[in-house]
């Protein structure tokens, strides 16, 4: 049996031509916001231009910024499902996209002996070799039609996988089909949405990325992050929002293993509502910050008088952002 799934009517107008994309920056920016995403300019015009080209979207940054959180909200956004390859170290094609399912094929070949009905060892073959036994793994999933148009296909974390897997990757981006020897060849009716994500522990090849569109995501600055802390965590005071995303501001700065993300921003604003805190003090900064310093070095050194010495500077960022005319004017 040959499944040809091949393409009936990809639009040449981006991905599948589907009318539910947002047709300009602006509207991805309200798109996103919509679902309490908060994204840059830089990133709403990627994003805007991936959809309407049909390019797959590598985002790298640091941990924490919001790279796999944009593929959540864009299937949300978008009404698509969200399928993801979730990157390791030895992750295989077999795992990536397709297995046939031996324990149940072991099972129907004992059944049929058993049973010894003399039936055709060719309709057997063909039987254990069909869809019933086929494991779709994310790649080949992603391919399948579906009512609501193509999916968002999240590859996460690709800097974890080794080279080899990479090149097959590539292939696998440039033409979405893929020929099962049993089966035939699978070819995606349209595209999926395809957003890589790196934290760039080790460089991703060349190749790769000339496939797709690249935008580094970086940490927020002050108001965008006062934007998100609003989106993700309403109930904070609006002046301990300030203080907090200061002072996380303030730390990024500091020569620390690892700095804190967007996400611990809100893991802490979340403790710190937990905690009924209703200003910041070197106490309740001493209490909680396992929220947002993730090693012990880092946390040995925030100890004593450091956390009153950023905590300081961060009021007096605050202090000076306030009396900034041009700031005031963009409030
Ligand atoms: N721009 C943003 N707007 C709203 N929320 C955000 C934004 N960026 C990050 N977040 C929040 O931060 C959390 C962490 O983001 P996410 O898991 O996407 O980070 P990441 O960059 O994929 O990190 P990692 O490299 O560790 O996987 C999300 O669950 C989301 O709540
Ligand atoms: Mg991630």
């Amino acid at each position: 049996m040959t499944q040809d799934r091949a393409a009936s009517g990809q639009s040449e107008t981006g991905v599948g031509g589907s009318t539910d994309l947002p047709g300009s920056i602006d509207a991805v920016e309200q798109m996103l916001a919509a679902q309490g995403y908060v994204a840059d300019r830089g990133l709403a015009t990627v994003v805007f231009l991936s959809l309407k080209l049909g390019r797959p979207l590598f985002l790298e940054g640091e941990a924490g910024v919001g790279k796999t959180e944009i593929a959540k909200t864009l299937a949300t956004a978008l009404g698509r499902r969200l399928i993801r390859l979730q990157c390791y170290e030895g992750l295989d094609a077999a795992s990536a996209v397709y297995e046939w399912n031996f324990a149940a094929q072991m099972i129907a070949i004992r059944t049929a002996e058993a049973s010894n009905t003399g039936a055709d060892r060719d309709a057997l073959q063909a039987e254990l070799f069909g869809d019933d036994y086929l494991i779709r793994r994310p790649l080949l999933e992603a391919m399948q039609p579906d009512p609501r148009g193509a999916p968002v296909l999240l590859i996460d974390e690709l800097d974890r996988t080794d080279e080899p897997f990479e090149a097959f990757l590539l292939e696998a981006l440039s033409d979405f089909q893929v020929t099962i020897p049993e089966l035939g060849t699978v070819k995606a009716p349209e595209p999926p949405i395809v957003i890589v994500t790196s934290n760039r522990t080790r460089e991703v090849h060349d190749a790769l990325k000339r496939r797709c569109l690249y935008h580094w995501v970086d940490y927020p600055d002050f108001d965008r992050e006062m934007q998100i802390l609003t989106a993700r965590a309403p109930d904070l005071a609006p002046r301990l929002s300030q203080e907090v995303v200061a002072f996380v501001q303030a730390l990024r700065t500091e020569d620390l293993f690892k700095h804190p993300g967007i996400a611990e921003t809100i893991d802490w604003a979340n403790c710190l509502l937990a905690l009924d805190v209703i200003d910041l003090s070197p106490e309740v900064i001493a209490d909680t910050l396992g929220a947002i310093l993730k090693y012990q070095d880092d946390i040995t050194r925030l100890q004593g008088s450091e956390a009153k010495r950023i905590l300081d500077q961060a009021r007096a960022n605050i202090n000076e952002a306030s009396v900034d005319p041009s700031r005031q004017d963009r409030t």
